[in-house]
């Protein structure tokens, strides 16, 4: 494959413990709204991502799966991992995309304060603090140390279930203004605890979720965080602030997925087409500089080119392309083939519109057609 390929970075295998990568290219977690009712996999969901592995795509990281309902749902039809009988599902999706020797790992999430009353079917909903995580959002009931801890073992329950079903890594949402996200974030987090205060404190929530979960799933076993390295608001963690934090993480975590943002500042989650190509690839170059774990940079990587000058220029060791791989399933192939693209625009029209404002399974309006047939499976 090196011989032929202008692009000898992306197509450079990867390795880490159990997990074996054919090429540098991910798929982030993308909510698709294809979950069924219940939040099982369905057949328009198997589709969907058997799709992105025929078409070449090295690790796929499926969508966020809550591990506690309804508390820490988010999203309408949205994947669950907090039972057993999730496992034969899932691992029908990932059969599906292992016979394209593609790798898949599953992220899993508690929605935390960012959820709402009638999303948690009249439960209230739960954060750190009873601040609200967005603005005019609903306050949050602060939870109480035996929640957290109850919590800590539903997130560990979960990944053992994600090792069950056959994924070859695990990866936890520490970001996008989440419950983990909300503990670590001094805006969100005001507790008086040992969960609050110092930076240790505010991150001792994620360092025993990680704690628990390595014991869980063993040491061979990858896990994948994701984090969002600089919250982009005011008062909130900064790339500086995110440096300190990660020694507390760093021994449980293999690969750093470094993302950015919270809810109130989602345009630097799904950024829109005015930011530039691969505009906060320094977010894991400057962490890169100070662990030694691999990372993988995200946003708005649209062109070989540029993914292949972020890994020459060791700014990251893996690249996700999310909505690009919504709009062209076969990026991959095409680029070792040297065929053209169809390149996403960032319009999030179809995609981020469709999940979050329309409650409706996703879809790409410059490359509508490949969604006509998951609609009706
Ligand atoms: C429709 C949609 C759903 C998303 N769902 C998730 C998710 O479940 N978990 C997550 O960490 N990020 C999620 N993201 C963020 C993406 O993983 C990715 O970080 C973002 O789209 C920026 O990358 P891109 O410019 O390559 O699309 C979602 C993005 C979109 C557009």
């Amino acid at each position: 494959m090196l011989q032929r390929t202008p692009y000898p970075g992306i197509f450079q295998a990867f390795n880490i413990k159990s997990l074996f990568l054919k090429n540098r290219i991910v798929m982030p977690p993308i909510a698709t709204n294809f979950a069924g009712q219940n939040g099982e996999v369905t057949d328009s969901m198997v589709k969907f991502y058997t799709e992105r592995a025929r078409g070449g795509t090295g690790l796929i990281i499926i969508e966020n799966a809550n591990i506690d309902y309804p508390l820490g749902k988010n999203g309408a039809r949205q994947l669950r991992i907090d039972h057993e009988r999730y496992i034969p599902g899932l691992t029908g999706l990932v059969e599906g995309v292992k016979k394209y020797d593609t790798a898949i790992c599953l992220q899993i999430n508690h929605a935390g304060g960012t959820t709402s009353n009638e999303r948690t079917e009249g439960r209230g909903i739960v954060g750190p603090s009873d601040i609200p995580a967005k603005r005019g959002g609903e306050i949050p009931r602060s939870l109480t140390i035996g929640e957290i801890e109850d919590i800590i073992e539903k997130f560990a329950q979960a990944a053992k279930r994600v090792q069950s079903a056959g994924f070859d890594a695990v990866e936890i949402h520490g970001g996008h203004g989440y419950l983990i996200n909300q503990f670590l974030s001094p805006l969100m987090n005001k507790r008086e605890d040992d969960f609050g205060g110092s930076m240790e404190n505010r991150a001792r929530f994620f360092s025993l979720v990680l704690r628990e979960i390595r014991k869980n799933v063993g040491d061979s076993f990858p896990v994948f965080t994701r984090i969002s390295a600089d919250e982009f608001i005011e008062n909130g963690n900064t790339l500086n602030d995110t440096l300190e934090t990660l020694q507390y993480l760093c021994p449980y975590v293999d690969v750093l997925d470094v993302s950015s943002g919270v809810t109130d500042s989602a345009h630097t989650i799904v950024d829109p087409s005015s930011c530039p190509e691969g505009w906060r690839v320094y977010l894991s170059a400057e962490i890169k500089k100070r662990y030694p774990m691999p990372t993988i940079t995200v946003g708005n990587i649209r062109t070989p080119e540029y993914a292949e000058k972020v890994l020459s220029e060791n700014k990251a060791d893996l690249i996700a392309i999310g909505r690009g791989l919504i709009c062209d399933p076969d990026w991959v192939n095409k680029v070792y083939d040297g065929d053209t693209i169809i390149k996403c625009t960032s319009c999030n029209q179809g995609c981020t519109t469709n999940r979050i404002v329309k409650n409706k399974p996703i879809t790409c309006i410059v490359n509508p057609n490949q969604f006509d047939t998951l609609y009706f499976l």
